[in-house]
């Protein structure tokens, strides 16, 4: 059976305020990048793909993948303007693997523990994504900041990657999803296959670290984990 991640780094980061894509920001002297990489390098994957902005590739191939020698990444390809066109692009470009693994690049901390939970879950169900138990009460506004609704918090958790499905199951739904061409909403993976597969997607445990780099507090955040 053959493992592979997708690692995506083709974002702007627009809520970072900064020039510098924040997926490529230095957390102890290394692109935020990095680190994922090396996680998914030590780990049981077979390849990676890593998806990077329109003319990082030079950038990425040189001075990340050949500089820290992460032979696991095999393809560095282009990503497209938003998120999901970037995951289309990468699938488009690994057929013939069994499992798929997409991450965020600007999740530096994926260790080893949470990618054998995503790997006996995706070998186990075929659609499954990391996620926590939300530590906040969770409430649902209307848009003029009115609450409408609370779920129980219990059964609130926040989504994180990597989410890992079986790829024919994750193919063929992006492949309806570009076919509708209905993009309304769509932030993850888990959402593609749910909607145009109608198949349940099982969450395992990520971990409270597996922050996602967004706002200029989340580099601090992240430098106290290292
Ligand atoms: O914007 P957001 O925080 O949801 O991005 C999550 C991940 O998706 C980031 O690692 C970002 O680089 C990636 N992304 C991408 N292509 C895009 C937009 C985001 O690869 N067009």
């Amino acid at each position: 059976m053959k493992h592979t991640a997708i690692v995506l780094a083709a974002g702007k980061g627009s809520r970072m305020h900064s020039d510098v894509p924040k997926q490529f920001l230095l957390l102890a002297d290394r692109p935020v990048i990095y680190y994922a990489l090396r996680a998914f390098e030590e780990s049981f994957l077979d390849e990676v793909v890593l998806v990077t902005g329109e003319g990082q590739d030079a950038y990425c191939r040189k001075e990340i993948v050949e500089k820290y020698g992460f032979s696991k990444v095999k393809q560095i390809i282009p990503g497209g303007k938003e998120r999901y066109d970037s995951v289309y692009c990468a699938l488009r470009a690994v057929e013939d693997c069994d499992y798929i693994y997409i991450h965020d690049g600007a999740r530096p901390f994926p260790d080893e523990d949470i990618l054998i939970r995503a790997r006996q879950c995706v070998e186990e169900y075929g659609a499954c994504a990391a996620g926590m138990p939300t530590k906040d009460t969770i409430r649902i506004v209307d848009g003029q900041g009115v609450v409408k609704d609370t779920p129980e918090r219990k059964y609130v958790w926040q989504m994180q990657t990597p989410q890992a499905f079986s790829y024919r199951l994750i193919r063929t739904a992006y492949d309806r999803l570009f076919e509708k061409g209905d993009f309304e909403g769509i932030t993850d993976d888990a959402m593609v296959v749910e909607q145009m597969m109608s198949c349940p997607i099982r969450l395992f445990e990520g971990s409270y670290r597996n922050i996602k780099i967004t706002t200029p507090e989340d580099i601090r955040l992240a430098n106290a984990f290292l």
